[in-house]
């Protein structure tokens, strides 16, 4: 807690996403938290390219009156790969059938790489990292900046599966798959790191994978909570409701909200998952701030680069058969409810707040 006030003292994030309609939800949560201070943005070529994701992550800000939080534009390319995009996922231009509003804002001088290193100079052993795409900017500013995971106090990310099917291969998770090289180099960092005693065990990156973040679905019925707390009128959606029906909601924000997940829960409804969408990135956020909402296992994880069927398949060495340290703190376990609950109870007021402001 802060010295003199009741207020708890807010936690510096650094977030790096290829939004994307779960990474603008995620980005929104953040937003929307007394306890977070949202000190940077980070784009990545993912599910949409760079440039989109760098328009999307300055509309959102733009949407929630925002200040001018520094947003920078990251790779273009992954290190090795070919690149790929999800506007089948995510919509043509990442955010589902959402409008995000003019602004003039602009992207920093310097890249996403040097974003990390910059913001973990400026906040040695306070920054949270978060990473909700391909892991690309990270493993350049490693690179970069070999002391990066002893400078983070904390580093989330979304990406891999463990013991659980992938959404891009039988076995590969999306952020994972596009840059796989990338996701072997944090990792190896972070056990090397690890190995020179050099952090402490809760410095070691805490990985939410699909195992976990499926369970995470959102439905038409959790959005209308979301709505009633913003205090905003709009029309329940129903799988029944026309393609593309655009919410009715008077809060912009919400409204928003409304129109990117749309189109997400079409997409999962045509993956034969239901008439609703995983919040994978949302709670890889609220994991950033509060660890304590999900439960983990320490493991040795490594990424395979060379299966043929298998690339891009994040490995947990549950068994320890490796013989090596622990380099990750795996996901295992979330209480969907209280997620819900606290994403509510923070985006459903913040709304409503911005539409009064
Ligand atoms: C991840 O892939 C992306 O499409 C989502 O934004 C999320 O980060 C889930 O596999
Ligand atoms: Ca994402």
């Amino acid at each position: 807690m802060s010295v003199g006030d009741d207020q708890p003292t807010a936690l510096p994030v650094f977030a790096d996403v290829d939004t994307g309609v779960d990474d603008a939800m995620a980005l929104v949560y953040l937003l929307a938290s007394a306890d977070a201070d949202l000190v940077g943005i980070g784009a990545t070529g993912g599910n949409v390219d760079v440039d989109q994701v760098c328009r999307n992550n300055l509309g959102l800000l733009e949407l929630c009156g925002a200040p001018e939080i520094p947003v920078s534009r990251g790779a273009d390319q992954p290190l090795s790969a070919a690149m790929r995009t999800a506007e089948d996922t995510h919509g043509p231009a990442g955010l589902g059938y959402a409008e995000l509003p003019l602004h003039h804002r602009e992207l920093t001088s310097y890249d996403s790489a040097e974003a990390w290193v910059r913001a973990a100079h400026a906040l040695p052993g306070e920054l949270i990292g978060l990473v909700t795409g391909p892991m690309t900017n990270l493993a350049l500013a490693v690179r970069d900046e070999p002391n990066l995971p002893s400078l983070l106090r904390r580093l989330v990310i979304m990406g891999g599966s463990f013991d659980y099917r992938g959404n891009t291969t039988p076995v590969a998770e999306w952020n994972i798959s596009v840059d796989p090289e990338a996701a072997a180099e944090v990792f190896d960092a972070w056990g090397r790191a690890a190995d020179a005693d050099a952090i402490a065990p809760h410095q070691l990156p805490i990985v939410c994978g699909l195992n976990l973040t499926e369970n995470i679905a959102l439905t038409p019925k959790v959005l209308s909570r979301l709505a009633t707390a913003a205090d905003t009128a709009t029309t329940a959606m129903s799988v029944l409701d026309a393609r593309g029906t655009r919410s009715t909601a008077d809060n912009h924000v919400i409204r928003a909200l409304e129109d990117a997940m749309r189109f997400y829960f079409e997409f999962h409804f045509d993956q034969g998952e239901g008439y609703l969408a995983h919040l994978h990135d949302p709670l890889a956020a609220a994991v950033a701030l509060d660890p304590g909402l999900i439960q983990t296992r320490a493991t040795t994880v490594d990424v395979e680069l060379t299966g043929t069927l298998t690339r891009g398949m994040t490995i947990a060495d549950w068994s320890r058969r490796w013989g090596r340290e622990s380099n990750a703190h795996v996901g295992v376990g979330v209480d969907p409810e209280a997620f819900f609950d606290r994403f509510i109870e923070r985006v459903g007021p913040f709304a409503r707040r911005l539409a009064h402001s």
